[in-house]
């Protein structure tokens, strides 16, 4: 195979089952190096190819609703476009929104009210806010212009937010498939509770090392050994041109 042609799967019409019935079918994605890191100096730029990038913009052809935790839209910005017009033509084809619903959610409410996901109008965003954030900084969001939706905070296996939203993508937002962009954070609450359906991953041909680089998931404490979440892989694409993987996991019940 030729070094100078890059090979990737095609993402833009993936063959996905119906949602269930109280949220939206959960694809996540991720780009991380090879020894488990997803970020490098603090953003995830620099892990993933062009090739790579666009695979990403694949998958939001496919999605109802972007999401992205708030430390991600803090230190990389976040929005729900596709950057090229044929992946736009495609939605419009099927009958969707030129863009999915960006999304973001938050507990503290401390948000870049100055970024992208707030000032632009060419695609339409939602806030997800945490009961829990003090009402003075909810004022300050909801005058930002966007629609905010607050969450239930408190419940007793604390999914109270994460269900809260779901349920208010499926039901008031009508979104089937929703794609999670990270962070390791907010897939780590995903993963905690069940909630995802499919892992697309991308193997970058870099080490970045350092004992606190984030990986894919971060959540407060590791899971013990009965409840570690097992993939079964759908899909394994390597490119020569990139020297990255392109890996698409389900998530085994
Ligand atoms: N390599 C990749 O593919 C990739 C992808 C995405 C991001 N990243 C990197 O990951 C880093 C950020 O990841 P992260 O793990 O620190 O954070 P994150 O998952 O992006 O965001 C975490 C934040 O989400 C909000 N949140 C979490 N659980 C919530 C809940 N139950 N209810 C309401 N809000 C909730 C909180 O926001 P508040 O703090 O506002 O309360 C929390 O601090 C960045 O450096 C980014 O560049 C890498």
């Amino acid at each position: 195979m030729s070094r100078d042609v890059p090979v990737k799967p095609d993402y833009t019409n993936l063959d996905l089952p119906e949602p269930p019935a109280d949220r939206p079918y959960v694809l996540l994605n991720m780009v991380m190096s090879a020894d488990g890191k997803v970020v490098i100096d603090g953003t995830e730029a620099g892990i993933g190819s062009k090739t790579d990038q666009r695979l990403m913009r694949e998958l939001r052809v496919n999605a109802d609703v972007v999401l992205n935790g708030a430390s991600t839209l803090r230190a990389s910005g976040t929005s729900s476009r596709l950057g090229d017009p044929g992946l736009e033509q495609l939605r419009l084809d099927r009958g969707k929104d030129r863009y999915p619903i960006a999304a973001i959610w938050s507990r503290s409410g401390d948000l870049p009210l100055d970024r992208i996901f707030f000032k632009a109008r060419d695609f339409e965003a939602v806030v997800y806010l945490s009961s829990a954030a003090p009402e003075e900084r909810y004022q300050a969001v909801l005058a930002a212009g966007r629609p905010v939706h607050r969450l239930p905070a408190g419940t007793p296996d604390g999914s109270g937010e994460l269900r809260g939203m779901l349920a208010h993508m499926r039901h008031e937002l009508g979104a089937r498939v929703l794609l999670c962009e990270g962070g390791p954070t907010t897939n780590a609450e995903f993963f905690a509770h069940g909630v995802v359906d499919e892992f697309f991953l991308t193997l970058g041909p870099v080490i970045v090392g350092g004992r606190a680089t984030l990986t894919a998931v971060e959540g407060p404490k590791a899971f013990p050994k009965e409840l570690v979440k097992r993939l079964e892989l759908m899909s394994a694409v390597p490119n020569p041109a990139t020297s990255e993987v392109y890996l698409r996991y389900r998530v085994a019940r």
